[in-house]
C-alpha cells in the first residue's frame, strides 16, 4: 500500500541558530530564497504523500502561512504584472493538504511524533527533519517508501554511510543485509553516538523515517531517555523487538542544515547547482580566495 502520510516535526527551539530563531522558525530560514521548509514539503510532494502534519509549536505561525495564500501580496503581483512570482506563491498555496498539531513542552524528538497519533491512527507514515536536506535523484521518501511497499509496509530507516572516524557524531545502525539486495538491512538496533570502535557499522541515520503505526505504543511505553527527553531512537529499537525493521542505504547528498557550518555549505552548493546562481557564486568565491589568500 502507498505511504500517504508524513510528519514534519517543526516543533524544536532551534538554539543553535539563535539570535534569528528567537523570532524566525528555524525551518523559515532560506538557502538562498526557499526557506529549508519548502524543500521538506517538496520531497513529501514528490515522493506521493497526500496528507501532511506538521508538529508546531507557539511562535512557529509563519510556517502555517507560508503554505496558506496570500490574497493581498496575489492582488499586488498580478496588478504589477508580476506574473512569474505571482505562479511561484501561488503553487507554494497549493501543494499538499496540511494539518497542524501542537507539541505544548519540547519534550524530544520522539514525544513530538507522538503529537501526530491521532492524524496518523494505524497507518505507516514518514518522517522527515526539515533540517536535513538530501539532494537526490528520486526524493528519499520516495526511495524509502518503495522498500517499505515491497517489505510489507514495514518500518524503514533512512542511512547514510560516513567516515568510521564520525559515528560517535550520529545514530548508528546495526544489522543484516539481505541477500536479495546489498543496500537494505534486516535492522537489529540503533545505536546514539558510538565511538568508532564500538560503531557495528559506519550506517548513520539522518532524518528520514517509514515508521509503522506501531511505532505509537512504543512511543507511549519508552522512558524519558538522553537529556530528559523521550527518543525516537528509543522507540524504533523497542519496535525492533516486536516486528521487523529495516535499514536502506539512500541515494542523495545530505546536508545537515540544522547547525552552521551544513546551512553554509547547503547554501554554496545550491547555490552552484542553480544554473540562476552559478556563475555569480562562482565569482564571489575567486574573489574571496584572492582576498584572503586561501
Ligand atoms: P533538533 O535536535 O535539531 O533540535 O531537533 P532543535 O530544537 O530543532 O535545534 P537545536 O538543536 O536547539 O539547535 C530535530 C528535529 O526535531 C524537532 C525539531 O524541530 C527538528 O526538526 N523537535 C525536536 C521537535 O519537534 N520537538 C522537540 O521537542 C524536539
Amino acid at each position: 500500500m502507498n505511504i500517504r502520510k508524513a510528519v514534519i516535526p517543526v516543533a524544536g527551539k532551534g538554539t543553535r541558530f539563535l539570535p534569528a530563531t528567537k523570532q524566525i522558525p528555524k525551518e523559515m530560514i532560506p538557502i538562498i530564497n526557499i526557506p529549508m521548509i519548502h524543500y521538506s514539503v517538496m520531497e513529501a510532494v514528490e515522493s506521493g504523500i497526500e496528507q501532511l502534519v506538521f508538529v508546531t509549536s507557539s511562535g512557529k505561525e509563519t510556517i502555517e502561512n507560508y503554505f496558506d495564500r496570500n490574497l493581498e501580496l496575489e492582488k499586488f503581483l498580478e496588478q504589477n504584472g508580476k506574473e512569474k512570482e505571482l505562479n511561484l506563491i501561488q503553487n507554494i498555496g497549493s501543494m499538499i493538504e496540511i494539518i497542524t498539531v501542537r507539541q505544548k513542552e519540547q519534550l524530544g524528538l520522539g514525544h513530538a511524533i507522538n503529537c501526530a497519533k491521532p492524524i496518523i491512527g494505524d497507518d505507516t507514515f514518514a518522517v522527515i527533519l526539515g533540517d536535513d536536506l538530501v539532494r537526490s535523484k528520486k526524493p528519499v521518501t520516495k526511495q524509502l517508501s518503495e522498500v517499505s511497499i515491497a517489505n510489507d509496509n514495514k518500518s524503514v530507516i533512512g542511512v547514510m554511510e560516513v567516515p568510521n572516524l564520525d559515528t560517535s557524531k550520529y545514530g548508528i545502525v546495526d544489522g543484516e543485509f539481505l541477500d536479495s539486495d546489498k543496500l537494505t538491512l534486516h535492522m537489529k538496533a540503533m545505536i546514539e553516538k558510538p565511538r568508532p570502535e564500538d560503531a557495528p557499522t559506519n550506517l548513520a541515520t539522518p532524518g528520514r523515517y517509514i515508521l509503522t503505526g506501531e511505532i505509537f505504543d512504543c512511543l507511549d511505553r519508552i522512558p524519558r531517555g538522553v537529556g530528559g527527553e523521550y527518543q525516537l531512537t528509543d522507540a524504533i529499537n523497542m519496535l525492533a523487538g516486536r516486528e521487523k525493521v529495516f535499514a536502506h542505504i539512500f541515494e542523495g547528498d545530505r546536508f545537515d542544515t540544522g547547525n552552521i557550518e551544513g546551512f553554509l555549505n547547503a547554501t554554496v552548493e545550491f547555490a552552484l547547482r542553480d544554473n540562476a546562481t552559478k556563475d555569480i557564486m562562482m565569482n564571489i568565491i575567486r574573489e574571496k580566495i584572492k582576498t584572503y589568500g586561501i
